[in-house]
């Protein structure tokens, strides 16, 4: 069996597996090359055989037990009918900014996603037929509180106000929103697993600023209907959950989701995580994380510290190798292979 998979599946394994997050992207000349002829970051997306390629990259250099999709959180967006595009040096930006019940109307229904999103699936059928047998392949999308923070902000915002304001002022029409974006996230992870997809994450990269009352509305509950649904059709398929920064709202998200792993950010302590957050699940959860990225920039003596750290924490209980959050553009590759053969190596 695929080491992420037996993993996830609760049984420790002697070299734990590793990927990382943003595995693929502007750290990468080679990502570079192929963005720049791919035109736009969407058309890059949407072209099945360049976001393969991309997808691969990351795993010719580096022995990683994991490729992840090649796409974007915000495709869901783009698909539901607003107008993504991402600017050079701001960021997304979706225009009409959805902010009111009556935004709803230019949106389509659920259903109506998979035209605009079969490249997608394409991608990850061509992805799975090129991958190495060790390696398993990932498929994503974000968390429906998380999509909705950029769909009512209309971008990236510091603070996540749009949504945020929305969600107290009318919380039915903002409940409306989340429980589209619930279904159509979890539409769209069937495809992606019909397509030959073998773990699912979702990425909630703004659970921590709800506080914890809300934070079961807009995080828990839409990711356990996710995870319950998929988990019905997909019983092998084992999710993911990433509420990024969520401090101790972590044991609820543990507790009540029914996710297989979560993704801990790099402010969790391993030690603690591996105590009380495994208890919360009942005994079962495997954990993934949580290496400070900055240390892939600066690499050198701290870098290694830090993951054989991790690694001797983690001995004896299911864990997976990884950065907190993603990779930034000014990573160096090299301390990528460093933080792979410290893993692998033990060095
Ligand atoms: O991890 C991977 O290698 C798979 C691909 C992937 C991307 N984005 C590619 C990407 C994944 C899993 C994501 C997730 C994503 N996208 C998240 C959640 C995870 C996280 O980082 O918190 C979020 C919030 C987004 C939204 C998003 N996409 C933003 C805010 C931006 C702009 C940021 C910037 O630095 O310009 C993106 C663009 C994006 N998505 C890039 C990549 C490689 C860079 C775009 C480029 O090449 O110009």
């Amino acid at each position: 069996m695929k080491k992420l998979l037996q993993v996830l599946c609760g049984e420790p394994s002697e070299i734990p597996p590793i990927w990382l997050m943003r595995q693929a992207g502007r750290y990468l000349p080679e990502y570079r090359a192929t963005r720049t002829k791919a035109g736009s970051f969407l058309d890059l997306c949407y072209s099945p055989e360049l976001a393969a390629e991309v997808t691969l990259q990351p795993l010719r250099r580096f022995d990683f037990d994991a490729a992840i999709l090649f796409a974007d959180i915000l495709l869901i967006a783009d698909a539901l009918g607003q107008e993504v595009s991402f600017v050079e040096g701001k960021g997304p930006v979706l225009s009409p900014p959805i902010r009111r019940r009556e935004d709803l109307t230019c949106l389509r229904p659920s259903g109506e996603i998979h035209e605009r999103l079969a490249p997608v699936y394409e991608t990850v059928r061509l992805v799975r037929e090129a991958i190495p047998g060790h390696v398993a392949l990932i498929g994503f999308a974000g968390a429906p509180w998380t999509v909705a923070t950029y769909m009512a902000a209309g971008g990236g915002s510091s603070d996540q106000a749009a949504a945020r304001e929305w969600m107290y002022r009318d919380p039915e029409g903002f409940g409306a929103l989340i429980d589209l974006l619930t279904e159509a996230t979890l539409e769209y992870l069937d495809r992606q697993i019909a397509a030959g997809a073998e773990v699912i994450k979702i990425f909630d990269t703004w659970a921590g600023v709800l506080p914890a009352e809300r934070f079961d509305r807009y995080v828990t509950q839409p990711t356990r209907r996710i995870v319950e649904a998929l988990g019905e059709r997909w019983p092998d398929v084992p999710v993911i959950g990433f509420p990024r920064c969520s401090g101790a709202n972590y044991l609820t998200f543990a507790a009540e989701t029914g996710v297989a792993g979560v993704a801990l950010d790099t402010s969790v302590p391993l030690s603690w995580a591996r105590t009380h957050l495994v208890e919360a699940a009942g005994g079962r959860l495997v954990l993934q994380g949580n290496l400070d990225p900055m240390l892939l920039v600066t690499g050198g003596e701290a870098l290694k510290e830090a993951v054989r750290g991790m690694v001797r924490e983690m001995t004896g209980v299911p864990y997976i190798v990884n950065a907190g959050h993603g990779i930034t553009p000014d990573a160096d590759p090299e301390n990528v292979a460093t933080l792979v053969r410290v893993v692998r190596e033990g060095i």
